[in-house]
């Protein structure tokens, strides 16, 4: 298969030989650290999900408080419009957050800064769990805007310290586990909020309040975990405080590789000043991988993943299927399943590659539920309906809803990445507002078409990754940066040929050279 080449990278990198066998261990602390952080995840699912099979109740709670406080019952547009605030506060809440990411995470630390949002999910779980109590619909307004800072928060830190924590050549795999804690938080959410269980008339503030749970058990578990070596060593110039971490999380005296790698980087970095956000945007040096980074959130976004979760219930009915809410948790499903198995192939056939398989799939998808949602009465149909979502799901889940969040933090190098991290969290907490907020109207315009709109944007953002993107998997953070500043050092992937001399590196010009992917 022919991949065009990019200035400086060697597209299909596919085996690390500079790595001694000891990187490329799994040790149980590196475990234990990374499932403790991911939990962060999981909140950031559970808070996507949980809002939608309670709707009824609380617009109930609305009505109720309303009556209590006016004497006569809520007009349906007040109603609609507390409800949809209520969902959409969560994204302006995750803007925010996001965009604080970069400041946090220098000032305090990666895992203190994960220790220290923790007292938001808590904030805001009681302000949602007493709203009952307190007859204060406004109570769970607050509490959405409260999580969703929170969420955002996560949605940097979590990506952030699982790749500064990773050996390279697993970096992508465990990248990877943010995406499965966020789809497990979606199906939990999905599975509580069944009538039966936690999404009933009495206990729905629970089920939104449930999010304090994980939040106190993170924060009991992340004191036993390091704090990032990279951010020891590179930040705050602390060798054997690094070093200590370093060797518990390889589980191996000689951490040699990494510190030399780090101590480059960081010198590196000393000659550089303080990247910010603004620097980010107007420095032609980050400006191609700050595009790239921007592209893949909106590819993420605007493919239409969450017109699915948040709608999915809806979307099958009108296509004629008799038990939607089951065809949604069999999404939440497939979801899972799915991420487990880019998982597995993420570190062998590489981010670019499965990107593109995802993109394509996920249109071929939008196509199939177009067909299926105009043919709906015929009822055999519906089935049909039923597998275009879940392929849809599956295929996001190769590429699409994985890789954004992780490949951020590999394009850049330390100095930007916190910075570069909130510009992409805010650039995907943003399209998934305008998404969520603008599904419902599109639906109504466009009918069973609707879909045919993320159709275009995934073959858009297609033709962006095939032409764009770079393979960045086995690679290490400098090699990266480097690759961006037109000079990767073919010395540290021997296998592959000398990169290309680069025309105006501050441009995300391709070149027309193709080579070989293995
Ligand atoms: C990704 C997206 C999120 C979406 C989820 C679905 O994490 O960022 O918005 O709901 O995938 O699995």
């Amino acid at each position: 298969m022919f991949f065009p080449r990019l200035p400086g990278f060697p597209p299909g990198t596919l085996s690390v030989p500079f790595l001694a066998p000891h990187q490329k261990q799994i040790t149980g602390y590196l475990l234990f650290s990374v499932t403790t952080v991911v939990i962060g995840s999981l909140q950031f699912g559970y808070n996507t999900g949980v809002i939608n099979a309670p709707e009824q109740k609380l617009r109930t709670f609305f009505n109720d408080t309303w009556i209590e406080r006016y004497q006569q019952p809520i007009s349906p547009g007040m109603c609609t419009f507390i409800w949809s605030f209520s969902v959409a506060v969560f994204s302006v809440g995750g803007m925010v957050g996001s965009f604080s990411v970069g400041v946090m995470a220098n000032k305090f630390g990666r895992r203190n800064s994960m220790m220290i949002v923790n007292v938001l999910a808590l904030i805001g779980a009681a302000l949602m769990g007493f709203s009952t109590l307190s007859s204060s619909f406004e109570m769970v307004i607050a509490g959405r805007l409260v999580i969703g800072l929170f969420c955002g928060l996560c949605t940097g830190l979590t990506p952030m310290y699982v790749g500064e924590v990773s050996p390279t050549s697993l970096r992508g795999a465990f990248g990877t586990l943010h995406q499965l804690g966020v789809v497990v938080g979606i199906l939990i959410a999905q599975i509580f909020g069944l009538e039966v269980l936690l999404g009933s008339d009495r206990l729905w503030p629970v089920l939104l309040a449930l999010t304090a749970l994980p939040a106190v058990v993170q924060f009991i578990l992340l004191p036993f975990c390091p704090e990032s070596p990279r951010y020891l060593l590179i930040n705050r110039n602390e060798e054997e405080l690094a070093r200590k971490a370093l060797v518990k999380l390889r589980g191996c005296d000689d951490v040699t590789e990494d510190m030399l790698e780090m101590k480059e980087e960081s010198m590196k970095m000393a000659m550089e000043k303080k990247v910010t956000i603004l620097e980010i945007l107007r420095s032609p040096l980050y400006r191609q991988p700050i595009v790239i980074a921007i592209m893949l959130q909106l590819s993420q976004q605007l493919s239409g993943i969450n017109a699915v979760f948040y709608y999915s219930t809806g979307i099958f009915m009108t296509a004629g299927v008799t038990q939607p809410i089951y065809a949604t948790i069999g999404a939440g499903a497939v979801n899972t399943l799915f991420t487990i198995v880019s998982l597995f192939l993420v570190e062998k056939a590489g981010r670019r590659t499965l990107h593109l398989l995802g993109l394509a799939g996920m249109a071929i998808s939008a196509l199939l539920l177009t067909i299926a949602l105009l043919l709906k009465d015929i009822q055999s149909l519906s089935y049909l309906s039923i597998a275009a979502v879940f392929a849809f799901v599956a295929m996001f889940e190769m590429g699409p809803g994985p890789i954004p969040w992780f490949i951020v933090a590999e394009l850049f190098s330390q100095g930007p990445r916190p910075a570069a991290m909130a510009l992409a969290g805010f650039s995907n907490w943003t399209s998934n507002f305008l998404v969520g907020i603008s599904f419902p109207k599109l639906e109504e315009l466009c009918g069973p078409y609707v879909f045919i709109i993320f159709m275009i944007f995934l073959i858009i953002f297609f033709v962006f990754t095939f032409f764009y993107v770079p393979e960045t998997k086995g690679r290490t953070f400098e090699d990266i940066a480097r690759g961006f500043s037109g000079s990767a050092n073919p010395a540290s992937n021997p296998s592959q040929p000398p990169p290309l001399e680069v025309e105006g590196s501050d441009s995300v010009s391709p070149t027309k050279e193709k080579v070989m992917v293995e």
